[in-house]
């Protein structure tokens, strides 16, 4: 990964910890345990990918950046809220998250459920307030598709999906992983493209970047989960995945041919960049960072 794309992510990154430090709900009575929990889910060392997605389409938009910083808070308390749940013993069942204890590790189950509920409806606030846009028709549909991304025919679909198993057939599984993980991942280009306005061209181009590079991501998640190292993981490798089960790619494939089959997707999100030309530099460069990554 270059320097300059490191320093990019970087900023994205510190922006969005800091602007959803100051919108996330605080509490003084009982329901503190709730808050805190959040606090803890939502401003924790992730990545920050998907607002870096949201800010880097913005920028090639020259679109103003603060709507753009409230939708990737947005799409970051999604994120956190379905890893929070993602981890719950009826779910993946993980005690480890970003290098701490998951949720209900650090509070409890209940506790972990409500903190992904409440991260749930922050994200919704956050884009109905009117600091968002002046305009209630545009707040109106990036909440219409943030919803769709999260909800049974996005996030939380591919996750169900995921847990009752897909068989062995690849399609599903492409399927899955498409809904599970590359819906919120497209939705960090859907927004700010609610803004912008593009030419149906300049759409499909990111569409398909983000999906071919979403699932991609995935992928590479499922081959650090078999070879990635756990402390610099953060969560719990070690063939987790294939020990409860789970079908993926790299448990269908190997990991070889998954590998193959990332730089396929790379290639393939490459070149859906091509007509952005220099201006896709840091999203063309993102790449790169998908296929590097040890965390
Ligand atoms: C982990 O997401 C779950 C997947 C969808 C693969 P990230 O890899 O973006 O996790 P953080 O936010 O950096 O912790
Ligand atoms: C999770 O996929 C995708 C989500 C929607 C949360 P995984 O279950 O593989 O994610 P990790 O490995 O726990 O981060
Ligand atoms: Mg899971
Ligand atoms: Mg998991
Ligand atoms: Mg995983």
């Amino acid at each position: 990964m270059s320097d300059a794309l490191a320093q990019r992510l970087a900023e994205a990154a510190d922006l969005v910890t800091i602007a959803l430090d100051a919108l996330l709900p605080r509490a003084d009575g009982p329901e503190q345990r709730l808050t805190e929990a959040m606090r803890y889910a939502a401003l924790g060392p992730g990545k920050r990918l998907r607002p870096f997605f949201a800010l880097e389409t913005a920028k090639m938009f020259d679109l103003e950046e603060r709507p753009v910083l409230r939708c990737a808070c947005a799409l970051e308390c999604i994120h956190a809220y379905s890893l929070v749940h993602d981890d719950l013993p009826s779910m993946d069942d993980d005690d480890l998250r970003r290098g701490r204890p998951t949720v209900h590790k650090a509070y409890d189950e209940a506790t972990a459920v409500l903190a992904g509920d409440a991260l749930q409806t922050a994200a919704f606030e956050i884009l109905a307030h009117p600091d968002t846009h002046s305009d209630g028709n545009v707040r109106a549909e990036l909440v219409r598709k943030l919803a769709a991304a999260s909800g049974a025919k996005g996030m939380a679909g591919g996750q169900m999906i995921d847990l009752l198993g897909v068989g062995d057939d690849l399609g599903a599984v492409a399927r899955m992983q498409r809904l599970k993980t590359g819906a919120l991942i497209a939705c960090a280009f859907e927004l700010p493209l609610v803004m912008a306005r593009p030419s149906e061209a300049e759409r499909q181009g990111l569409m398909g970047f983000a999906q071919d590079l979403g699932l991609a991501y995935q992928i590479v998640d499922d081959l650090l989960d078999v070879e990635g190292d756990q402390d610099l993981l953060g969560k719990t490798a070690g063939s987790k995945d294939a020990a409860r089960g789970k079908v993926n790619y790299v448990t269908l494939l190997g990991t070889d041919q998954a590998r193959e089959r990332v730089a396929l997707l790379a290639d393939q999100a490459r070149s859906h960049l091509e007509m952005f030309g220099e201006r896709a530099k840091y999203l063309r460069d993102s790449v790169d960072f998908v296929l590097e990554r040890r965390h």
